[in-house]
C-alpha cells in the first residue's frame, strides 16, 4: 500500500454483505472526496433485470455469460453523488432495486463468465479516475492493490431491518421475514460460490456498523484514509 497518498487520487475498496451500509457509505465518501463512485452491485443487478425480462433461467451459466457479452451496462455519476444505471441505454436505476431482482441476482452473479466480463468493465472504470468502489470482491479480486480497503459488516438482524426499512420507504409491499430470507440466501450464495466469493481481504479494515450511524461510518473511513489530515494540510 503506498504510504499516505493523496485521498483524492486513491482507489478505495468497500466490500461486505447486503445491508451492511456499503452503498450509502461508499456514495457519501466518494462525494466528500469528490471522486467517482462505482456501485458494482448495481451492474450485477442490471444484468439480472435483463435476464428476468427475457424469462431466462438464472441458473443457466453459459446463457447468462452470453447475455453479458451482448449487454451494455454503464454507470453515470449524478451531481448529488447518486448514480444512474444504464442497461443498453435505458435508465434502470429504480427497476434494479426491486425485490424480484434481489431474489435472482446472486444466482446470476455466480456465473464465472459473467464475472469475467464484469471484472474487465469494473477495472476499466476504476483505472480511469480515482474512485470508491463497493461490492463483494473489490478488495480481493477487482482491485487487490487498492490503496485502502474496508470490509463493512453488521449483525444479521440489523442488516435485515435496514433493508426492510429501505424497501418500505420505497413503497414496496414486503414483510420482514421475506427480507431476512433474501439476505440469508444471498449471503450463503455470495460467500460460498467458487468464483470470487465474498470474503474480507487480509489487508482490509473490518468495520462493524451495527451500532454506528451512517455519519459515524463515513467519518471513520475518511479519517482512516487520511482525508481529514489531507484537507487540513492542503
Ligand atoms: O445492496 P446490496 O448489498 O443488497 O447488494 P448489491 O451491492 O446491490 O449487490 C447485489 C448482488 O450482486 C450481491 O448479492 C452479489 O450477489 C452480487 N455482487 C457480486 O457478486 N460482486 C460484486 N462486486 C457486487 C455485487
Amino acid at each position: 500500500m503506498p504510504s499516505n497518498p493523496d485521498p483524492k487520487k486513491m482507489v478505495i475498496a468497500i466490500d461486505g454483505p447486503a445491508g451492511a451500509g456499503k452503498s450509502t457509505i461508499a456514495r457519501l465518501a466518494a462525494r466528500k472526496l469528490d471522486v467517482l463512485y462505482i456501485d458494482t452491485g448495481a451492474m450485477y443487478r442490471a444484468l439480472t433485470l435483463k435476464a428476468i425480462r427475457l424469462g431466462m433461467n438464472c441458473q443457466d451459466e453459459p446463457a447468462l455469460s452470453e447475455l453479458m457479452r451482448n449487454t451494455r451496462i454503464e454507470l453515470r455519476n449524478n451531481h448529488d453523488g447518486s448514480i444512474r444505471v444504464l442497461l443498453d441505454d435505458e435508465d434502470v436505476s429504480l427497476a434494479i432495486r426491486k425485490p424480484e431482482v434481489a431474489r435472482y441476482v446472486s444466482d446470476v452473479s455466480k456465473a464465472a463468465g459473467v464475472r469475467k466480463e464484469m471484472l474487465g468493465l469494473q477495472r476499466g472504470m476504476g483505472l480511469k479516475a480515482p474512485c470508491v468502489l463497493d461490492g463483494r470482491d473489490i478488495g480481493t479480486v477487482v482491485f487487490p492493490d487498492a490503496d485502502r480497503k474496508f470490509f463493512l459488516d453488521a449483525d444479521f438482524k440489523e442488516r435485515a431491518m435496514r433493508r426492510y426499512k429501505e424497501l418500505k420507504e420505497k413503497g414496496e409491499e414486503i414483510v420482514l421475514k421475506e427480507v431476512e430470507a433474501d439476505l440469508k440466501n444471498r449471503d450463503t450464495i455470495d460467500s460460498t460460490r467458487e468464483c470470487a466469493p465474498l470474503k474480507k481481504a487480509d489487508d482490509a479494515i473490518y468495520v462493524d456498523t451495527t451500532h454506528m450511524t451512517i455519519e459515524e461510518v463515513v467519518e471513520y473511513i475518511l479519517k482512516y484514509i487520511g482525508a481529514q489530515e489531507h484537507k487540513s494540510t492542503s
